[in-house]
């Protein structure tokens, strides 16, 4: 978990654009796990150096251009970091995108459902290759990511069941968004609880958590069954000995298949066209849950580790 002085408030006088940069008032800041991953080391990104600003995907507005492809007004979103203004210059701007202003659609659904959670759950849910009838359990279901991969399930026809951690997030899940069954892993009995939820057993795992969860729910996967592994959140902030979990994947012939959502980028445009058309005719819900204030931003990143988020967590600066 973060601590007070993990990152610093820094103030500093907004810079002076040269030619080909665009300067970005951010709006909104994504609140991702991953954020955790960039501080603790390199992965798929190279970790954030010691002094750096705290990279981070924000939604944000041009507010003064030397860039030739921006504009004032125009709206973007992309790694704008954890501040109150970037600057898009020719490297950023690879890692923005505008965005267009649609009448009755909020500016934070391109963090959530139209941004990297929906995309995240529109390709891993690819990778699945969901088929009618089929068992689909979710982990984290309730976030941002799971939430999606569920109705998304529900669509592909499948049985869908989601793990999360209240009783108030299952009874949205299930209430509210059309899972079938959805189950509390901190209620003691929880383990049998998936089991009599999964009477065929699962065939397909979408991996947000890892550990524990991730052990009871292959144990209960169908041979051939197939694990979407996006994350792995419970190990983001403490050591997880859960690897010996792979051994299962090798006794019942599971296929595991890692992904970045960072591949997509070229696909990104339809995912995002399929992901409005359903919430247009109501067959996606989102939900959000919002911070006010840049200076809230690391309580906001333990937020997650807590589970003190339904859906798609974003700080308001
Ligand atoms: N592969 C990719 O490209 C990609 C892209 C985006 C996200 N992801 C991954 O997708 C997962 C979900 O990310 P998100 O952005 O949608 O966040 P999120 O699900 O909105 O928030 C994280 C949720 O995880 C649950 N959680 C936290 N610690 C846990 C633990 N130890 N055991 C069980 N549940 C725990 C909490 O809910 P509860 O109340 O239910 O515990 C929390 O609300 C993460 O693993 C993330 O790294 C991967």
């Amino acid at each position: 978990m973060l601590t007070p002085g993990d990152l610093k408030l820094d103030e500093t006088p907004v810079p002076e654009l040269k030619d080909g940069q665009a300067l970005t008032r951010v709006k909104y800041l994504s609140i991702d796990p991953t954020m955790r991953v960039w501080m603790a080391g390199d992965s798929y990104l190279p970790a954030v150096g010691i002094g750096d600003v705290m990279r981070a995907f924000g939604f944000a507005e041009v507010v003064d251009s030397r860039h030739p492809d921006y504009k004032k007004g125009d709206r973007v979103t992309g790694l704008t970091g954890l501040q109150d203004y970037a600057v898009l210059d020719a490297s950023a701007s690879k890692s923005f995108q505008k965005v267009p202003k649609i009448p009755f659609v909020s500016d934070t659904v391109f963090l959530g459902l139209l941004g990297i959670n929906g995309l995240t759950a529109f390709f891993g849910m690819e990778i699945a290759a969901p088929k009618k009838g089929e068992t689909l359990v979710v982990s984290a279901a309730a976030g941002a990511t799971g939430s999606i991969v569920g109705q998304i399930g529900k669509i592909r026809g499948c049985r869908v069941v989601g793990i999360s951690g209240t009783d108030d997030k299952c009874n949205w899940l299930t209430k509210e968004l059309g899972f079938d069954a959805a189950i509390n892993y901190k209620h003691p009995d929880w383990k049998e609880k998936l089991a009599a939820a999964v009477p065929n057993g699962i065939d397909i795992d979408f991996e947000n958590v890892g550990g524990e969860i991730m052990n009871r729910v292959l144990e209960l996967m169908n041979l051939h069954g197939r694990v979407t592994l996006c994350g792995l959140i419970s190990g983001y902030t403490k050591e997880d000995p859960s690897l010996a979990s792979f051994a299962t994947v090798l006794v019942k012939r599971l296929r595991v298949e890692g992904f970045i959502i960072l591949d997509y980028v070229s696909r990104f445009m339809e995912a995002a066209t399929q992901l409005g058309q359903w919430k247009m005719f109501g067959k996606i819900k989102d939900r959000e849950t919002i911070v006010e204030g840049l200076e809230k931003a690391p309580d906001a990143i333990n937020m997650l580790f807590t589970g003190a988020n339904t859906g798609k967590l974003i700080v308001k600066v």
